[in-house]
């Protein structure tokens, strides 16, 4: 696969939009065709992208031979469907977080990339920013000893409206998915999957969490608290605190544009980790690579941790009381 890595796009809304902007800064990599439930929408998002095909359905693009991977881009409640049914047009898959509403969906994801031996991975971009490869550097060189205490919240307040995926029970709405894996996935980064998970939360009038606090056990006497909200303004910050140090990730915690490293005498020492362009980029190269590699996931993103994740997420639903329709 020497030539550029031919995406398709599974949906036309902000993300995929933000997505079709960042794969533009790539060399290596153009989205070759998009697809909606609307042909409509469809030819809108290829013409205002410069994407060359558009499709009136996801199977239709599923289908098009001349996409290398899928790029699936609409509400946590689609993922599965989405993504198997690119699997099963064998397709290699890129699937927004999270990748599913619950462990069982995420199993039956997995084990069928498994099975056809294509690539899947979650999207979570984070890890492929500049501060978070640094972060993993410092963790890696044992900047701060062994770590012991993830903290790390992510939420605003965002009006009510039933309509939207955030407070749609329908389309997977609430804060720990769609915000509280970005805390989480910090804390099993740095600490490895839970053996033990509490938490606690309110659901609001639209029935899905709107604040939510899951703590959790690690191995070696470790423990994360991440915290995610909807209808409360948190500070988006994380804090890995060590034996010997802390290191600090500044809002955005998900997107940090610097480390902080705290030592025992009190000094603090700020790592700049700057970028320029949209982030989701970082991500798409990391899937080039793998691609061109003949990997079937990535190493940063491994599938048995978006499984430790789900399994996480099904974990707090059940202390809070969040069902989806259906369960
Ligand atoms: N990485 C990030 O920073 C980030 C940021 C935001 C969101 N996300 C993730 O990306 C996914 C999409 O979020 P978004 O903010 O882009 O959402 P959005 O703006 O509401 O767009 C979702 C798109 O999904 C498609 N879709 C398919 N079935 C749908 C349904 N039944 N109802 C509504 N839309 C449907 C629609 O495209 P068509 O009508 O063209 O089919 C729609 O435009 C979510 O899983 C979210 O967690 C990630």
């Amino acid at each position: 696969m020497d030539d550029p890595i031919r995406w398709g796009i599974a949906a036309t809304g902000r993300i995929a939009a933000q997505f079709a902007t960042g794969i533009a800064g790539l060399d290596d990599g153009v989205v070759a065709a998009v697809g909606s439930r609307s042909a409509e929408r469809a030819a809108a998002f290829a013409a205002e992208h410069g994407v060359a095909r558009s499709h009136g359905s996801y199977a239709d693009l599923a289908a098009d031979p001349d996409v290398d991977v899928v790029y699936v881009a609409s509400p946590h409640a689609f993922h599965e469907a989405d993504t198997l049914l690119c699997l099963d047009a064998g397709k290699p898959v890129l699937c927004e977080k999270p990748l599913a509403l619950s462990a069982a969906q995420a199993g039956r994801m997995v084990a069928r990339a498994r099975e056809r031996g294509l690539f899947l991975m979650e999207a979570i971009w984070s890890r492929f920013l500049p501060a978070y490869v640094e972060l993993r550097r410092l963790l890696g060189a044992g900047a701060v000893g062994p770590p012991r205490l993830v903290e790390a919240d992510f939420g605003f307040r965002a009006p009510v409206d039933p309509a939207h995926r955030l407070f749609a029970p329908g389309l997977g709405g609430g804060a720990l998915l769609d915000l509280g894996i970005y805390p989480l996935q910090l804390a099993s980064l740095v600490l490895g999957p839970p053996t033990r998970v509490t938490a606690v939360g309110h659901l609001g009038e639209t029935g899905v969490d709107e604040l939510v606090t899951v703590a959790c056990d690690h191995p070696g006497g470790a423990v994360g608290v991440a915290k995610a909200a909807i209808r409360v303004a948190l500070p988006c910050t994380a804090r890995i605190s060590g034996e010997d140090g802390w290191i600090g990730l500044p809002a955005f915690m998900h997107t940090p544009l610097h480390v902080d490293v705290g030592g025992p005498d009190g000094a603090v020492e700020r790592i700049d980790c700057p970028y320029d362009g949209v982030g989701l980029r970082f991500e798409a190269v990391e899937v080039h690579r793998c691609l061109r590699a003949g990997l079937t996931e990535s190493p940063v993103v491994p599938l048995d941790e978006s499984l430790s994740l789900a399994a996480t997420m099904d974990a707090a639903r059940a202390a809070i009381g969040l069902r989806y329709p259906g369960e």
